[in-house]
């Protein structure tokens, strides 16, 4: 890259460096300039001083130490410019104002943030949107074509008007689902010729493994629905579809294959159908019971998981309710907490010893600061649509930065969900070692441990794991 841009610049920079080029005519003069425009001219008198006139208005929190890095509401802000206490300057532009607005920790980063961690950010809303057919339904993802370090999991958010398909279809990686409105029917074979099918509906959970083939069917309502998938590189474009297997292969085989005339194939649709509208799905699910020798496929192996009937667990800033596979075996590496954050809450700094963490915010605004080793920070602000991603080990809070509850799911690679919690691990280290590396007060100290112990007392202690315990804290 770097040798063939040098070998494009040579022919230009040679002129120069052996002084004035010989005048020659200029091709197409109503384009370029004249030579006379070349640096260091006598007549360029230079700039203007003369400062753009920019009328702005800072926010109280802009004028205060960067380091206090507080939230900046730039949404109604009169011409939000990148300021933070004795830091930064004003824009004249060009800007993208819409941008600015929602991304204030991005306009004006909060004085702890340092060099460059992976972009941990990706709005489905600048996903491009791959439309059904007949008004079915549309489906946009985000994988590493749009977010290159997110190399363990990959998202699709598709919605199905009434009836409309998902089609018969198989894929390599594995598939995880959080149904976020409205329902429908999914239906899948095993290996063993085992048969499943089930009605889900806002809140539940599937799960595919690979190789398993499966379709999904809106019901009366519409479906909207998160895939998750168990490879960053996974495309939604890239799935084996059932009229495509039809499609390519030979019609003389597809008749041996399935005992009937070739001409039996006449009619298969001559393209993929992907997502397409159908026959309502009939009310009654017995109806679609296929019952065969090889039977249904066991509960305990079953692909559906009706977490939306499952309680969330209340604490003080929010509530919280996981599906794991100690809950879920068939998602035998998929960990899921649902987290509620109110106004003013915050899911406190931690991290995940065991897998990069996948995040789609489903409402509410939040923000969070990545931290990586050594010392790089990126504070990024959050919305319903947008796809977070926190790599292994490095920690993150989110931060409530809204004035509605903020809900998001973080999926893990991993058999159970664990966290590591910076508050739990300082008030449980011997608070002289605290103090020679952190030179903390005793006071401050002495009340992290009541603090601590107030977490537990508020119940935010979560007793589904033995020792995560995914607290809230209310600011
Ligand atoms: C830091 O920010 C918060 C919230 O804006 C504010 O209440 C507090 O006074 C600030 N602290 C300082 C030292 O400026
Ligand atoms: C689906 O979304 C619509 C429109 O926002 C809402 O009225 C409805 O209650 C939602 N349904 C479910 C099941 O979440
Ligand atoms: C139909 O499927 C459901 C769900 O798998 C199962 O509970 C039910 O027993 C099945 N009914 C028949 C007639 O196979
Ligand atoms: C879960 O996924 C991670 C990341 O791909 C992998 O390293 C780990 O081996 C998997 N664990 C199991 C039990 O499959
Ligand atoms: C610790 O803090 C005190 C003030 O509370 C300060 O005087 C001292 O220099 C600090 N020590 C270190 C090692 O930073």
């Amino acid at each position: 890259m770097k040798f063939q841009l040098i070998v494009t610049l040579l022919p230009v920079v040679l002129p120069l460096a052996h002084g004035a080029p010989a005048h020659r005519d200029t091709p197409n003069p109503g384009l370029r300039g004249t030579d006379s425009l070349v640096g260091y001219s006598p007549d360029n008198s230079g700039g203007s001083d003369s400062r753009p006139d920019i009328k702005y208005t800072l926010l109280p929190e802009q004028k205060v130490d960067p380091e206090n890095g507080s939230y900046l509401d730039f949404v109604k802000a009169d011409n939000p410019q990148p300021i933070r206490g004795s830091t930064g300057s004003d824009d004249p532009g060009p800007r993208n104002y819409y941008y600015d607005r929602i991304n204030s920790d991005k306009l004006a980063p909060p004085g702890t943030d340092h060099g460059q961690t992976i972009n941990a950010q990706w709005p489905m809303g600048l996903s491009h949107n791959r439309l059904g057919i007949d008004g079915a339904g549309w489906a946009r993802q985000e994988n590493t074509n749009v977010m290159p370090d997110a190399t363990l999991m990959a998202g699709v958010d598709m919605r199905l008007a009434p009836a409309g398909y998902r089609e018969l279809h198989w894929h390599v990686a594995s598939e995880w689902s959080l149904v976020l409105n409205g329902s429908c029917r999914i239906q899948a074979v095993n290996e063993n010729g085992e048969t499943f099918i089930d009605d889900v509906t806002a809140g539940d959970v599937w799960f595919f493994p690979p190789g398993l083939p499966h379709s999904i069917q809106a019901l009366d309502d519409g479906v909207e629905f998160l895939l998750v998938f168990d490879d960053g590189d996974f495309s939604e474009d890239n799935t084996f579809l059932a009229t495509e297997v039809f499609l390519h292969t030979p019609r003389e085989v597809l008749s041996k294959n399935f005992g009937v005339e070739v001409s039996a194939f006449d009619k298969i649709p001559d393209d993929e159908l992907y997502i397409f509208k159908g026959t309502p799905a009939p009310a009654d699910i017995e109806k679609q019971n296929v019952t065969t020798a090889a039977g249904l496929v066991p509960r305990a192996k079953s692909y559906s998981y009706h977490f939306s009937e499952q309680p969330a667990h209340e604490v003080a800033g929010g509530s919280v309710k996981i599906v794991d596979p100690l809950t879920f075996p068939i998602a035998s590496n998929f960990s899921a907490a649902i987290v509620t954050v109110h106004p003013g809450g915050m899911r406190e700094i931690h991290w995940h010893p065991t897998s990069d963490e996948w995040t789609f915010f489903i409402s509410g605004q939040g923000r969070a600061t990545l931290f990586t080793a050594p010392d790089s920070a990126t504070t990024f602000d959050y919305r319903g649509g947008d796809v977070g991603y926190f790599p292994k080990s490095n920690s993150h809070y989110i931060e409530n930065t809204g004035d509605e509850d903020l809900v998001f799911v973080e999926v893990l690679q991993a058999p159970e969900f664990t966290d590591m919690a910076l508050g739990q691990w300082i008030a449980s280290t011997p608070k002289q070692i605290v103090s020679d590396t952190l030179n903390l007060s005793d006071d401050m100290l002495n009340n992290l441990k009541t603090e601590k112990q107030s977490y537990k007392g508020l119940g935010a202690y979560l007793p589904i794991t033995c020792h995560d315990p995914l607290r809230l804290t209310r600011s």
